[in-house]
């Protein structure tokens, strides 16, 4: 096995390289070079400096040695061509789509049978759903080896936490341990399903140890249980000795009073529930996570004052 990984210095792609590496799997990833937040964590892995939508880059990164997996965190529809294209020793290809296009959700807890529609129209995970079709539907046609790993929200030390008004923004950690009044969409009782970064990258080594299993299948990819939104306010400020003060609010009064300082498609997501079973990973990749939901939360909020005081 040797293991390419498009997006390898990125946050998911970063720590599924450092899995591998500590499963002893050969691998290299690929990235342009841009994004230098994780490199210093994986110095001992092999590198590419390389566009994986560039024809004449991917034709040189499959000449230069035999890669007969490949891993893609933030796959795109030019890297899949190009991978069917030049990959001629590929015998996996496993990329990273999202839980949120099943949203809002038909059932709870909702599984992978639920129609992926998108969310929002034109957006992200209307991005998603039709890469999971293409290499789906390649899969079924011309047997394309692809599996997809479909995670809810990520988590962990790395990336500051989702605030309360559904972005990561800085001053989130700020307001908790201030006890600043905190307007949260709903009225709290919003379910939030984490799944930590490590346990992650885990599910992508999983599915590389069962290929039968799992080629030509979806998995959504998330820790035991959900939260209330206001559960998870409560637990993040417990970590600082502080109790939330949240204001509930609908969605448009929100709008109204913060205007373009919200990102609307993420406050309206975040108002709605996000509940997994992840029972079908459990199957057919014996996958269990490590951490619970509650231990993530707290971890991620002790990294983020951290990563804040600088
Ligand atoms: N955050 C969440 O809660 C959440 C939830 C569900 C799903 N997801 C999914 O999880 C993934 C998140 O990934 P992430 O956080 O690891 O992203 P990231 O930190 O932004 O990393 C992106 C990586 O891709 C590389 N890259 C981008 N364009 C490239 C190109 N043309 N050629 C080669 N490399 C390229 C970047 O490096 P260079 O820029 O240097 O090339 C970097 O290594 C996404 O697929 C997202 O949709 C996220």
């Amino acid at each position: 096995m040797n293991v390419l990984i498009f997006g390898g210095s990125g946050w998911v792609g970063h720590s599924i390289a450092q899995k591998l590496y500590e499963e002893k799997i050969p691998c290299t990833i690929v990235s342009r070079g841009q994004k230098t937040t994780y490199l210093n964590e994986i110095p001992h892995i092999p590198s590419i400096r390389a566009d994986k939508n560039n024809e004449e880059d991917m034709k040189n990164i499959f000449a230069s040695a035999t890669y007969t997996h490949v891993i893609d965190s933030v796959p795109t529809p030019a890297c899949i061509s190009l991978v069917r294209k030049y990959a001629k020793n590929l015998q996996h290809y496993i990329h990273c789509s999202s839980t949120g296009g099943y949203a809002p959700l038909p059932f709870i807890p909702c599984n992978e049978t639920a129609p992926y529609k998108g969310f929002a129209y034109g957006n992200a995970w209307d991005f998603k759903r039709d890469l999971d079709n293409c290499v789906m539907d390649l899969f079924r046609k011309e047997g394309f080896p692809a599996t997809v790993i479909r995670p809810c929200y990520i988590t962990g030390p790395g990336l500051l936490p989702l605030d309360n008004l559904g972005g990561r923004r800085k001053d989130f950690i700020t307001d908790i341990i201030a006890e600043n009044v905190l307007d949260l969409p709903g009225d709290g009782s919003t379910l939030l399903q984490p799944i930590h970064v490590k346990d992650l990258a885990n599910s992508f080594f999983l599915a590389l140890m069962y290929p039968l299993a799992c080629k030509g299948e979806i998995y959504n990819i998330t820790l035991s249980h959900a939260l209330p939104l206001n559960e998870y306010l409560r637990l993040t400020a417990s970590v600082f000795g502080k109790q939330p003060e949240i204001h509930y609010m609908t969605i448009e009064d929100i709008l109204a009073k913060y205007g373009s300082k919200v990102n609307e498609i993420g406050l309206k997501f975040l108002a709605c529930h996000m509940c997994f079973t992840t029972e079908k990973a459990r199957r057919d990749l014996e996958y269990m996570p490590k951490y619970t939901p509650e231990d993530a939360i707290i971890e991620t909020a002790l990294w983020a004052e951290k990563f804040i005081r600088g």
